[in-house]
């Protein structure tokens, strides 16, 4: 049995008003194992979000099931952890408290909450920062809060959408090796969710690749490039590779079948 499994899986908006309905989803079949790093790609409205929002809960599927342990998910847990690319923190409370705050809801020990927030603080490099306010921390840093924060309730499960889409090239790459350290430290199944083929390709233990409305899985590709990374190659001499830069064009050519561009 496998961790995650979405079986046969449709997802279908219904009409409203003068709106026509929508098939966001249709046919997912798709593994998950505990300690992946799963990146979705797709062009914009193939139903990244909606796969990634079924695993979280946040809704159910129209046709089949999607399950965790064999069991279907009927809503949010805190076995599942989200960021996301707009990072819905409190800004008036600080750092801190804002990491801390999924922990109050679930009866912690004061105790408890505060080593956990330095721990979950330490694991993305802001233990400096804890009473910082948000408004006062760079778009960078503000993910790395999101992040801390998801990791608080030490979920199984990480659900990242598009977390690092605002940010600036080298924020990103630094976020993309801050994140493979999360997950190789914590063994977490993560599911990203990128408009970026070279991020994908570079985080990813296994990448789905989806097809433009109604979103279906294209291709899953088994990937290695992380490891490789982890192991202590570098990670332009990665991304700069023959296997890599052929895997690339690859996915270009099934995203953009004609014109190529980013997404
Ligand atoms: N609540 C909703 N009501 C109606 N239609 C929706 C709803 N949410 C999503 N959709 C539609 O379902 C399709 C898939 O949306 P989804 O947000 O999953 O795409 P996405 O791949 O995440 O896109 P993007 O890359 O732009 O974030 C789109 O056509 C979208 O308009
Ligand atoms: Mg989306």
């Amino acid at each position: 049995m496998s961790f995650i499994a979405y079986e046969d899986v449709s997802v279908v908006f219904p009409a409203t008003g003068k709106k026509e309905a929508v098939t966001a989803l249709e046919d997912i079949h798709l593994q998950l194992e505990p300690t992946e790093l799963v990146v979705v790609i797709g062009r914009s409205g193939c139903g990244k979000t909606t796969l990634l929002n079924l695993l979280a809960g946040f809704m159910s599927p129209s046709k089949g099931r999607v399950l965790m342990d064999g069991l279907p998910i009927v809503g949010p847990g805190v076995e599942r952890g989200a960021v996301f690319q707009k990072n819905a923190l409190m800004p008036w409370f600080n750092v801190r408290k804002n990491v801390e705050l999924g922990l109050i809801f679930q009866k912690i020990s004061a105790e408890a909450r505060k080593a956990r927030v330095e721990e979950c603080l330490a694991w993305v490099g802001l233990e400096e920062f804890a009473n910082h306010r948000v408004y006062e921390l760079s778009g960078g840093m503000q993910q790395r809060v999101g992040i801390a924060r998801a990791l608080a309730g030490d979920p199984r499960i990480l659900l990242m959408d598009e977390p690092l889409g605002a940010l600036d090239a080298l924020t990103r790459e630094t976020l993309q090796e801050l994140v493979l350290d999360i997950w190789n430290k914590s063994h977490k199944l993560i599911l990203l969710i990128t408009h970026s083929i070279e991020e994908a390709l570079f985080m990813g233990t296994k990448l789905v690749v989806m097809t433009p409305r109604p979103g279906r899985i294209h291709k899953v590709y088994p990937l290695d490039f992380c490891q490789k990374f982890i192991a202590g190659d570098d990670a332009r001499a990665i991304k700069s590779s023959p296997e890599f830069i052929a895997l690339r064009e690859e996915i270009m050519g099934v995203i953009h079948p004609k014109e190529g561009g980013a997404l």
